[in-house]
């Protein structure tokens, strides 16, 4: 094998080795997140109640909407609604299980959506909730 030969396949070799890490670490870290995908009507958001009976959070992915939510069941059976958007320089956040965090400057905030390290200083936007039926309903006005 003459040179050119050896660092030609040697580079294909470390692009393909990068891109499985690349792509095993972005599943893993999606496989830890529930999301449930759904779309806007009315100005308001449509999850059912059933996607909570094994866990207290669930990522909400509206397609109309740039910014996922966060949708938290608390002790009292009421439902927190935090719109994951860095009110610093409007990144998407992404769940530590017990907050947010933003990775483009570093910003965190606990599961009310207060911030908890800067360089954000305003908490995130709360949506109102309420439970129709077996629905909980997310309003965005
Ligand atoms: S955009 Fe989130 S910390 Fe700057």
């Amino acid at each position: 094998m003459d040179r050119r030969s050896f660092v030609k396949q040697s580079c294909a070799m470390c692009l393909a080795v990068g891109a499985g890490l690349v792509a095993a670490s972005s599943l893993s870290s999606c496989a830890t997140l529930p999301v449930y995908k759904t779309a806007v009507a009315n100005n308001k958001v449509s999850v059912p109640t059933a996607l909570f009976a094994q866990s207290d959070f669930q990522v909400i992915q509206a397609k109309d909407l740039f910014y996922n939510i966060g949708l938290r069941k608390e002790k009292d059976g009421t439902y927190t609604a935090l719109l994951l958007r860095c009110t610093h320089a409007d990144n998407q956040l992404i769940s530590t299980g017990n907050g947010f965090k933003c990775n483009l400057h570093g910003s965190t905030f606990d599961k009310e959506g207060q911030v908890t390290q800067g360089p954000a200083e305003r908490s995130l936007k709360k949506y109102r909730t309420e439970i129709i039926a077996d629905q909980i309903i997310i309003h965005l006005s």
